[in-house]
């Protein structure tokens, strides 16, 4: 499977086979680990962490998730956004490395009792545990509350292409004609929190300025998973670019908007 393929194929599953992953399968996500490269400045922490799935170590997701027992575990210092963006770019590289295993996924950053996780790891100084992500083999079939939960969200709707990106100023919606569709419309794919798609972008010649709408934690890191996946297709395509972080040179963001970063093709 190729990362396009892999970012096509990923969506959220919350019930598992109940098996724990295979040494392979770990040996695996730790290499995929080990190769994470983020082009944003941040600072960021993760880890694979086995637990107990009966017992007092059993850890608490509110019963969102069953079957699982092996967890990605993500650090980062929560009250710089630079980290929340920088944590989750490089967080979704495994996770679409493990989309390409053949194993699923699901981000969260709500339903979790940081408690019952946080007591496996410790994170370097000023970061604390923010998002615990299960991997494993997804169930046969999914659990009831699983479709209530993915309906709810509206798991599978995306807003259209046009209301998200836009070209030189935000009343000039993006279309089909502009270079950056094909790498844009895979970060219109990326999971979010609550499936809020927080991606904004505006399109100056050969730089794609991005933008986050209604900026918190949590929608940061929805922001460094939808740039992954951007940089991730311009990547597949043999593009090359660079990414800064320079809001003089980015238009002003609309109301409700926040500037997060821009990217120039070479
Ligand atoms: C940063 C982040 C946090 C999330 N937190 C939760 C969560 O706490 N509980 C949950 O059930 N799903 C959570 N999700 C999954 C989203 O609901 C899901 O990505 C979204 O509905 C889109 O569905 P899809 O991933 O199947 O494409 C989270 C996703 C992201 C990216």
């Amino acid at each position: 499977m190729d990362i396009i393929e892999a970012i096509e194929e990923r969506s959220s599953v919350r019930t598992f086979n109940g098996e724990p992953l295979t040494t392979s399968q770990i040996e695996s996500i730790n290499a995929a680990m080990g190769c994470v490269a983020c082009p944003l400045p941040g600072k960021w922490s993760m880890d694979l962490q086995r637990f107990e799935l009966t017992g007092p170590q059993r850890p608490g997701t509110y019963g969102v998730i069953k079957g699982a027992s092996d967890f990605l575990l993500l650090g980062f210092n929560g009250t710089d956004y630079a980290d929340a963006v920088a944590a989750g770019f490089a967080m979704e590289q495994v996770i679409l490395a493990c989309t390409q295993m053949g194993l699923s996924t699901c981000w969260m950053a709500g339903t979790f009792k940081p408690g019952d996780f946080g007591l496996m790891t410790h994170f370097p100084d000023g970061m604390e545990l923010q998002a615990v992500i299960p991997v494993d083999v997804a169930a046969g079939k999914e659990r009831f509350m699983e479709r209530v939960t993915r309906f709810t969200m509206g798991s599978k709707n995306r807003k259209p292409m046009g209301k998200l990106f836009f070209v030189g100023d935000w009343w000039q919606p993006m279309t089909d004609a502009s270079q950056f569709y094909e790498s844009l419309m895979m970060m219109r794919l990326a999971p979010s929190s609550t499936n809020s798609q927080p991606w904004r972008a505006i399109i100056k010649g050969d730089t794609v300025h991005f933008y986050c709408k209604d900026a918190n934690k949590v929608h940061m890191l929805d922001m460094g998973i939808g740039m992954c996946h951007f940089d991730m297709a311009e990547r597949y395509r043999d593009i090359t670019g660079s990414w800064q972080v320079d809001a003089s040179k980015a238009p002003a963001p609309a109301r409700g908007m926040t500037y997060v970063a821009s990217y120039t093709r070479d």
